[in-house]
């Protein structure tokens, strides 16, 4: 009898290995690679695939976000079947639409609700909602508490203040023997991350957002020449030189070996900066980025990340599980206290150990829901166009290759002419 009880047991053992090995699937998913995301992806999607048996490969893209659409763009341009699940940027999913599956088949409508409704929006192409929302990004001032309160200064609250403060303090720390100190670091290479920063210093001084929302091209105009010509005085005054060459993660290297006094960056960046390892631990604050002058606003950039699923995946619908579960609350909550990744779940901005872990995101919603809008939707499929010529123009000023009058003249010239080609 007993025999009899272990033979059937081990016989069920092995059915359910041969069916369960049968139905698992390989995905494989091209996770950011900014800071921590590739780690917290591997972690994420490990855990999913020990609770489902299937198997999942994270690969790497590049780290610019311009690259790494391209890269895409030549994937899913030829049908590539390689890569299942995509992260994409907040403004992409237009520009990719045709490449997804609707994720309303595979996703409930009550996962779906719980995301920001305009969020979901800028995901839903002719009806399709070809990304889940991840993460959502905005643009923040980061800055040394404890060299603030050292010299008895008070948090900028204006660009110029901004700068004032950002000379005094690193003039001070180098006389007292900090040699390598600076003011501020930004993102200054010619890439996406410019585009993201140049429209944050036009916009806080109300100069429009390169292209309008009824698509005229409105760059060239006095509040956006004064903004870049004024970024351009930084350099090598309070920011270095080197910062023309800086993405996200040189600005945070820099910042977290004690290195300036301010930094502009995305979220995520918290809680590398704030790490047990990290010179600068317990020293940080943040802050709504400067306004422009008395008469200005504070403007950030709107930025962010959504999973998509291939339409060449050879399993869509697994595909989309592990999307729904990359994208469910309990990971968001996970990424959020960890990673300081800011939710897309509105209701995760009141968790208490959210906002234990990163107590700025009690003031983040309000700025996520006023953010400024890059200009995708007025110039469609030519957004890539626009933003190349623009963060060319603003890097050329930043480097001293002319002025920003001739800059921004010469760009708005550049875009009526992708206009006229594109037809918008
Ligand atoms: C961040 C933003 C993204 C933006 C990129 C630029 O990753 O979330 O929207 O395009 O930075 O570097």
């Amino acid at each position: 009898m007993m025999m009899h009880a272990t033979l059937s047991a081990l016989f069920l053992g092995a059915l359910l290995t041969v069916s369960l090995s049968a139905s698992a699937v390989n995905l494989t998913i091209s996770c950011g690679a900014v800071g921590q995301e590739q780690d917290f992806c591997k972690q994420a999607t490990s855990a999913w695939a020990k609770e489902t048996g299937h198997h999942v490969t994270v690969t790497t893209p590049p780290e610019k976000s311009n690259e790494r659409y391209f890269q895409y763009l030549i994937d899913l341009g030829r049908g590539d079947s390689r890569t299942d699940v995509y992260q994409i940027d907040v403004i992409w999913p237009g520009l990719l639409a045709k490449h997804f599956v609707d994720l309303k088949q595979y996703i409930s409508q009550e996962d779906i609700q719980r995301h920001f409704p305009a969020i979901v929006a800028n995901n839903t192409i002719d009806g399709r909602l070809v990304g889940m929302p991840w993460f959502t990004d905005v643009g923040l001032l980061y800055y040394r508490k404890d060299l603030l309160e050292k010299y008895g200064l008070s948090v900028p609250q204006d660009w110029s203040e901004l700068m004032d403060v950002a000379l005094y303090v690193q003039t001070q720390e180098r006389k007292a023997g900090q040699a390598e100190m600076w003011g501020y670091v930004f993102q200054g290479a010619a890439y996406e991350g410019l585009t993201c920063n140049a429209l944050e210093w036009i916009a806080a001084y109300g100069g429009g957002t390169v292209v309008g929302a009824d698509g005229a091209i409105t760059i060239d105009n006095p509040q956006a020449v004064m903004a870049i010509a004024r970024a351009a005085s930084w350099i090598d005054t309070v920011a270095p030189p080197r910062v023309i060459s800086f993405n996200e993660e040189d600005a945070r290297r820099l910042f977290q070996r004690g290195n300036a006094v301010f930094m502009r960056n995305w979220p995520y960046a918290w809680a590398l900066l704030n790490a047990k390892d990290s010179p600068v631990a317990g020293k940080i604050g943040v802050a709504p980025l400067p306004r422009g002058g008395v008469k200005g606003m504070s403007a950030s950039t709107l930025g962010g990340w959504q999973l998509a699923v291939s339409k060449y995946s050879k399993n869509p619908a697994v595909a989309a599980d592990l999307v729904r579960y990359l994208t469910s609350e309990a990971v968001q909550k996970q990424r959020a206290i960890a990673g300081a990744y800011p939710p897309t779940i509105m209701g995760l901005y009141e968790d208490p150990e959210v906002l234990a872990a990163t107590p700025f995101f009690a003031k983040l919603r309000p700025i996520v829901e006023n953010a400024v809008a890059r200009p995708v939707p007025q110039t469609g499929e030519d957004y890539m166009a626009v933003t190349t010529y623009f963060w060319d123009a603003v890097h050329n000023v930043l480097q001293g290759q002319g002025t920003a009058v001739d800059n921004l003249n010469a760009l708005e010239n550049q875009l009526r002419l992708v206009k006229f080609r594109g037809g918008w």
